[in-house]
């Protein structure tokens, strides 16, 4: 079977653990949004909280954020009618082919995972046996749709390879093309948002700084204040990219700057080169203020109407299992289960 045979579908997926930064929208979230609108693909999204759950989370924080999850996504652009939007747990079979993958993947493979290393640390003993499952749930999340295309950020291309060597060793130990092997999509300027604070670590809504990031909820004083703390250093734009191949804070904010004004990096410059930070900083805060304010409001105006909410994912939930059962159970067939 070739790659032309499979449906083009996009899969991807944000976990629920908390508050979307400006990472999530630019490397994940507006990107999802573009591809739904493109009309090239189907197009399901999904707040993976199964994923959530191999570290500790709080149950009620859990559900609140699951739906402000949703809103999120809904308030960035995502039509719950064009694409399909909803929460891992309530298609079973995702969990379902996750096992199978358990126990087509190797240990070797998992232990090799950078997440796996940074987020276990030295206290892997003490990590639980979901966090080291973590990546073949991930590729059952996408396999379970045949999905052909995956968008997300830089940080998660190494749980894509294993998602492809997965579904390549599955095809090959029992002799079939039944998972097609899927292709990442990685591209844009913002694949990497950075930390406003240290232009060498990612902006994360784990980092216990507040000013090291934006968040989708803040308001509009929130964000122009956070831009205008950025950590930046004296030298003026230079009018080439490679005038900033060492300076990371300078550059995060010319990416950040490109991605939300969907230029590139270098249309950035030939505007701005020259400007000193006290200069250009005013000018991308209007420009993010512009861009986000309304998101973060219309989230609040949609967490307001939790019923509804509640019902796009059941809706959504629904849809997905139009796909994911009958793949689930070819998979059934194809490993020798009897049904
Ligand atoms: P997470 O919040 O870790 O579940 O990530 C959800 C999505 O957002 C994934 O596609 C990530 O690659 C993407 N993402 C998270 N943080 C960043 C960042 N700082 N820059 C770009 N993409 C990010
Ligand atoms: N692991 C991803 C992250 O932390 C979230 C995720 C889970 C995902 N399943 C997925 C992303 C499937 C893309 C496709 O960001």
């Amino acid at each position: 079977m070739t790659e032309a045979s499979f449906t083009p579908r996009v899969f991807s997926g944000i976990q629920p653990s908390g508050g979307l930064t400006l990472g999530n929208y630019l490397g994940a979230m507006k990107r999802f949004v573009d591809m739904q609108d493109a009309g090239a693909h189907e197009t399901v999204y999904c707040m993976v909280d199964l994923h959530a759950i191999t570290v500790w989370q709080d149950p009620a924080d859990l559900q609140k954020n699951t739906r402000e999850l949703a809103a999120g996504f809904i308030a960035s652009g995502i039509d719950p009618e064009k694409s399909i939007l909803f929460n891992q747990s309530r298609v079973p079979e995702h969990a379902q082919l996750a096992w199978v993958f358990n126990c087509v993947a190797r240990m070797g493979w998992m232990g090799r995972m950078t997440q796996w290393k940074d987020k276990a640390g030295k206290n892997a003993e003490q990590a639980s046996l979901g966090l080291f499952a973590y990546p073949a749930l991930m590729a059952a999340d996408i396999l379970i749709y045949h999905a052909t295309h995956v968008p997300v950020g830089e940080d998660q291309k190494q749980h894509l390879e294993l998602t492809r060597d997965i579904a390549a060793k599955f095809n090959h130990d029992f002799g079939v093309d039944f998972f097609p092997i899927t292709e990442p999509v990685i591209e844009g300027a913002a694949t990497r948002v950075m930390s406003l604070r240290d232009g060498t670590k990612k902006m994360s809504k784990s980092d216990p700084s507040d000013l090291s990031r934006i968040n989708m909820t803040d308001d509009a004083d929130a964000i122009a204040k956070k831009i205008r703390k950025a950590k930046t250093d004296p030298e003026p734009l230079p009018s080439e990219l490679k005038g900033l191949d060492d300076r990371p804070d300078a550059r995060n904010l010319v990416n950040i700057y490109a991605a939300l004004a969907e230029v590139s990096p270098q249309a950035v410059l030939d505007d701005h080169a020259g400007q000193q930070f006290g200069t250009f900083k005013p000018i991308l805060a209007e420009l993010a203020v512009e861009k986000l304010a309304p998101i973060g409001s219309e989230m609040s105006r949609l967490m307001a109407d939790q019923p509804e909410i509640d019902r796009i994912l059941a809706r959504g939930a629904e849809r997905a299992r139009e796909i994911t059962e009958p793949i689930l159970a070819k998979t059934y067939d194809i490993v020798g289960m009897v049904r």
